[in-house]
């Protein structure tokens, strides 16, 4: 008899990375950072690799502090993981299970489909609108299996986001047997005031998640956090393997985080590489939604127009993440790379379109 996977784990897909050939050069296919983490964090990651014959400490103590302090929330509420995707899993797969519905919108980060698929749960997606969250529709969609409802603001692969307000009314309307979990990967880069939705999370019935791969620049580290209510971390938690954040990542994100002024330093020039591309590629007649992260999202005219213009960039050794899998044919995302990679990436594009 030939081994089998748990029937719904054989039925899954795997989760689809971007096709970039390689971890060794850049991209703009991953929305990383364009800027290296900060020099403090890189020195304290240098520094710790020396404590490797040791366990992480598993709860996380000196970064929920340093966390804590940043960000104006309480040390108890908060959960980490190795990168966000740690904590969609956990959060998924502790409070979804078969036959349960995971109701996301359509542009939802992906991830959130596979860790559906991996609890067994039913993934529904919601129509967005103009490329924006829309609360009225996930409201309509909102049916007796619903167990939680996943929002990104800002969104990927949208970049767009939707007001502090919308979500307050999102949370309001929905019943409290609902989880609604706001990943906020995306959160430095918005200028809403944060402390609103994360006060959310003291009604006991809503997650919020944050990154520290964007802003702060240390995706390659793995390291995520979010503020939980009690009872729910304790049964994120069981689902967690412990020790998961490493010595030099634990290490690298609490120097990061005490770094406020680099990280905001990174998002407002990254915000200005990415303003100029998105103003330039509108006036070459492009669709260019405003952008509330560290990458664009590049409307065509059609499905063979994008594809064109993914083939000249990678002609050029740009790579760019195509969006089929969200069912976005007419549309590239460009992450914001360094500025010259930008500007080699704007003159294809603005030759595409004359030819
Ligand atoms: C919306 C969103 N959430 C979560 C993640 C995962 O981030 P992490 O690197 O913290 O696992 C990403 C990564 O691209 C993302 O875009």
């Amino acid at each position: 008899m030939p081994l089998k996977a748990a029937a719904h784990i054989e039925a899954m897909s795997a989760f689809a990375l971007a096709n970039f050939g390689g971890y060794d050069r850049p991209t703009l296919a991953q929305n990383e950072s364009a800027f290296p983490p900060s020099p403090n964090a890189i020195a304290a990651g240098q520094d710790a690799i020396a404590r490797s014959h040791l366990y992480p400490d598993p709860d996380w103590t000196v970064l929920r502090e340093a966390i804590a302090q940043a960000y104006d929330v309480e040390r108890g509420r908060i959960l980490c993981g190795a990168g966000s995707m740690d904590l969609i899993s956990g959060t998924i797969a502790a409070f979804a299970g078969p036959g349960d519905e995971v109701l996301a919108t359509a542009y939802a980060y992906n991830f959130a489909a596979s860790a559906t698929a991996r609890a067994n749960a039913v993934y529904v997606k919601v129509a967005e609108r103009d490329f924006a969250v829309s609360v009225d529709s996930i409201l309509a969609a909102v049916t007796p299996a619903t167990r939680i409802v996943f929002v990104c603001n800002p969104g990927n692969p949208t970049s767009t986001r939707i007001r502090n307000a919308e979500l307050l009314r999102l949370r309001a309307a929905l019943r409290g047997d609902v989880l609604l979990v706001i990943d906020q990967a995306y959160g430095e880069f918005d200028d809403q005031d944060p402390q609103p939705v994360f006060a959310l999370v003291a009604r006991g019935d809503t997650v919020v998640l944050r990154s520290l791969s964007k802003a702060y620049g240390l995706a390659g580290a793995r390291v995520g956090w979010g503020l939980f209510p009690p009872e729910v971390a304790a049964d994120v938690r069981k689902l967690q393997n412990s020790n998961q954040v490493t010595t030099p990542s634990l290490a690298m994100a609490v120097a990061a985080i005490e770094d406020q002024a680099y990280m905001r330093e990174t998002v407002a020039r990254t915000a200005a590489i990415r303003d100029r591309f998105a103003q330039d590629l509108r006036a070459t007649g492009y669709g260019v939604p405003e952008s509330w992260t560290n990458f664009v999202l590049i409307r065509f005219a059609d499905a063979a127009a994008a594809a064109a213009a993914d083939a000249a960039l990678r002609d050029a050794g740009i790579i760019v993440r195509g969006l089929g899998g969200y069912g976005l044919t007419d549309c590239l995302r460009a992450t914001v790379g360094p500025q010259d990679m930008m500007d080699r990436a704007l003159r294809i594009l603005t030759d595409q379109r004359a030819g």
